[in-house]
């Protein structure tokens, strides 16, 4: 693989200033963030004035804790411009989430938070290694979700020719990949799977594709696909992550030279870990959700969003900023079996160890008497698809996770092609479970 470090005058200055300089900046931001919230959404005033704080109370850095936490709720509640610190005549954009229940989150950007937000996704896309007059096929969904406009716009605000292909179309997607011969592809690590099956299918090696650097996110993904992908495609993989309420993608993203974590982009985006059942603050090293602070947007400005996303803060080594660890999951997303908490990234790790299986994989959770069973579908490669493999394989994975994770599976072990395929975030989990 190519060796894309970045070479001098490729960074922002901000990307290497002193830890005092990023402090100094985000406390003059961060101040100004908690008066424009307090000033122009009645939703915040009402919030603050009810915690009996108020923006003049932040001296510094560490007062943020004093401030009341924002949560996924409050913007179902105020749906759905209820948030907006601007006149609804000042948004230019308008960006949801499906949500899984209930009301779409609806979010807003002014021009210049979409400004922002191009300008935080090309520092992401350039530090996955991307460079001014690369093409760029971008598979994240176009519309509401934010995964395809947001790479779009970043990518035209570095420099580069932009293929808007959205997801989808498959084997459209392989065909035009091979004659528009793009450099970099953004797109979710499950449907880079289902388009990795897809070069397989039409006979061509994805070794010799013009792929040089994916930018994986949207969805918890192990080292153990980065692999994976790598190595099926002998091309960078490389994690970038976000989410609507604070912008979208581009919050954080990895250094395609150390691929050590994401820098958080500590210039527009605070974060704090908290633990999620206290809510206290917790020390950078240690796990708990991860909160954040935005300290320029305009539109819907966030004071300590309740991410839900699990990780720890860790100290920069690429850039000044300081890294998440890649994510383990969400806190929503935590099974509890017999009393062992699992998260689907665990299992993906394992699956990934057993050479008899793909990587596609789905997990079933029923209900037999008062415990919780999980079932793992997952499929056979081709040349492991005969019974005795695929007794072999079931065997061997269901060890693995008993081993490593500690609970007990029951492995079904499909054709090729036997698991839905994802053409955007993967559904990783079917709760067949009874309603209580
Ligand atoms: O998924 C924004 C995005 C688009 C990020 C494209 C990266 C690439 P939402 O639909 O609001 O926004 O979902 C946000 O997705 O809270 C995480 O749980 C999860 N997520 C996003 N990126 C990652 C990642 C977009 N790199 C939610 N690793 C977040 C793990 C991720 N989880």
């Amino acid at each position: 693989m190519e060796d894309l470090s970045p070479r001098p005058g490729d960074l922002e200055p901000i990307e290497t200033a002193s830890r005092d300089e990023i402090a100094s900046l985000q406390l003059e931001r961060m101040k100004w963030s908690l008066n424009h919230a307090y000033e122009n959404s009645p939703f915040y005033r009402a919030r603050l004035d009810d915690a009996g704080v108020h923006p003049s109370d932040l001296k510094t850095l560490a007062d943020l804790s004093k401030f009341p936490f924002t949560t996924k709720q409050d913007l179902r509640d105020t749906y759905p411009f209820g948030m907006f610190a601007v006149p609804r005549a000042k948004i230019c954009r308008i960006h949801a989430s499906s949500g899984t229940t209930g009301k779409p989150t609806v979010v807003g950007y002014t021009l210049k938070d979409v400004d922002t937000w191009a300008t935080v996704v090309a520092r992401s896309i350039r530090a996955s290694g991307a460079r001014p007059g690369d093409i760029v096929h971008v598979s994240y969904g176009y519309g509401l979700f934010t995964g395809g406009l947001g790479a779009h716009y970043g990518a035209e605000r570095l420099g580069c020719t932009v293929v808007p292909i959205s997801g989808g179309m498959t084997e459209r997607q392989v065909t035009l990949i091979a004659d528009f011969k793009p450099r970099i592809i953004m797109v979710t690590p499950s449907y880079m799977l289902s388009i990795l099956d897809e070069f397989r299918r039409q006979g061509k090696d994805p070794r010799d594709s013009s792929l040089a650097v994916g930018i994986f996110g949207a969805e918890p993904w192990t080292n153990a696909m980065r692999d994976e992908i790598q190595d099926a495609f002998d091309m960078h993989a490389v994690d970038i992550y976000g989410l609507s309420e604070v912008i979208g993608p581009g919050v954080a993203n990895e250094c395609v030279e150390t691929k050590d974590g994401l820098h958080v982009w500590e210039d527009h985006f605070y974060p704090e870990i908290i633990d999620p059942e206290t809510g206290s603050v917790l020390p950078d090293g240690e796990m708990g959700e991860l909160v954040f602070t935005t300290l320029t947007k305009e539109g819907l400005p966030m004071i300590r969003y309740r991410t839900r996303d699990l990780t720890r803060l860790l100290p920069g080594t690429a850039r000044s900023m300081r890294r998440v660890e890649k994510i383990t999951g969400r806190s929503d997303d935590m099974m509890i079996l017999r009393g062992v908490n699992v998260f689907p990234t665990q299992i993906e790790e394992q699956i990934l160890k057993c050479g008899g299986l793909a990587p596609h994989f789905q997990i079933e959770l029923t209900r037999s008497g008062r415990s919780d069973d999980m079932t793992v579908h997952v499929e056979c490669t081709l040349e492991a698809a005969d019974e005795a493999a695929r007794a072999g394989s079931a065997r061997e994975l269901a060890h693995h996770i008993k081993s490593v994770v500690g609970v007990s599976t029951t492995i079904t072990v499909h054709d090729p092609g036997g698991v839905a395929r994802s053409e955007g975030k993967a559904k990783r989990v079917v709760d067949n479970r009874p309603k209580e």
